[in-house]
């Protein structure tokens, strides 16, 4: 969409409901062009740099193809070779990168190191997941379901399990820009993020849709077009799987779950999944899932982003 040119990505709630519209308009259009064997060069000569502090399949694999799809290209930096793995500040990494590249993609734990980056660079900077915030995943999860659903407003979601988690986080600001209903299952001690949630439930108020957070999963689940979960020990949190497995034992997606959803409801998970745990494999392996329509679509929803921020701005 026009004006997003130079603009970040790291959170949802940087963007009104037309820009999301925008992105996923062109995302669909990009779609589109590609199965027909279409690769306009929107991003020719652009560089971007990928800095990962976490492990990535999805993320790392569906940005650089995606620059490759747009005429650029993509560097794969771990942060293990880069001298910020050696104490060298985030600062001075993104006034230097700032030099040679014409955006940063970073996977890493604290979302403070996300926002350092980008008040030193020079370049637009995209959050490719951090301990609060996966946006790129729910902008793929938003095209999902409008694939599928053929909408999104007004169609009641849940999201089943850890609540203070960066895929429920992107979740609630994404639902209350799309006018969804958000309903949220998680154990109390694992509610979301205070902040986050309470400027969602506000928002929420003024566009007459909701976001409602319970420890029932079955009272979440009732009458949802869109199952979503994720796992119950992300990245970082691997010291805790234990005590995670035990206090989310109830909260599985599981098929006598899905039961209380409406009879065409979608399955969404962003990958990867722990089957037997978050979901069971009759449920992500049968025929309400979308999970890997999901996965593909990160290469198409991310050229919307790379092209919007890093390109012409237009869809
Ligand atoms: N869904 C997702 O972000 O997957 P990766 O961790 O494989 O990138
Ligand atoms: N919540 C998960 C998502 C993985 C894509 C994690 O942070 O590990």
């Amino acid at each position: 969409p026009a004006g997003l040119k130079g603009k970040d990505f790291l959170s949802l709630s940087q963007f009104n409901s037309d820009e999301i519209t925008g992105l996923l308009e062109s995302a669909l259009m990009m779609k589109k062009e590609a199965k027909e064997g279409k690769f306009p060069p929107y991003l020719k000569g652009k560089t971007l740099g990928m800095i990962f502090e976490k492990s990535s399949t999805r993320t790392r694999v569906s940005f650089e193809v995606g620059m490759y799809q747009l005429g650029g290209n993509a560097i794969f930096l771990s942060s293990k070779d880069l001298q910020l793995g050696r104490g060298e500040s985030v600062e001075d990494t993104a006034k230097v990168l700032s030099r040679y590249l014409d955006g940063i993609m970073i996977r890493t734990f604290a979302h403070k190191t996300v926002e350092t980056f980008s008040e030193n660079a020079t370049i637009p900077i995209i959050n490719g997941l951090t301990d609060l915030h996966h946006p790129t995943q729910v902008l793929a999860d938003l095209l999902t379901i409008l694939e599928h659903k053929g909408k999104l407003k007004g169609l009641n979601v849940c999201y089943i399990g850890d609540g203070n988690n960066n895929m429920c986080h992107s979740w609630i600001e994404g639902a209350v820009k799309m006018g969804m209903n958000l309903s949220i299952a998680c154990p109390d001690e694992y509610a979301p993020d205070q902040t986050i949630a309470s400027s969602a439930m506000n928002e929420a108020r003024t566009t007459g849709f909701s976001i409602k957070i319970t420890s029932c999963p079955k009272t979440a689940i009732n009458g949802a077009d869109v199952v979503i979960t994720d796992v119950w020990t992300s990245m970082g949190q691997e010291a805790e799987n234990e005590k995670r497995l035990h206090d989310f034992k109830d909260f599985q997606v599981s098929a006598d779950l899905v039961e209380h959803a409406t009879s065409d409801f979608i399955f969404l998970h962003c990958l990867p999944a722990h089957r037997g745990e978050e979901v069971t494999s009759e449920v992500i392996d049968g025929g309400h899932s979308v999970v890997l329509d999901e996965a593909e679509n990160r290469l198409h929803a991310q050229k919307a982003i790379l092209r919007a921020i890093m390109g012409d701005g237009m869809v």
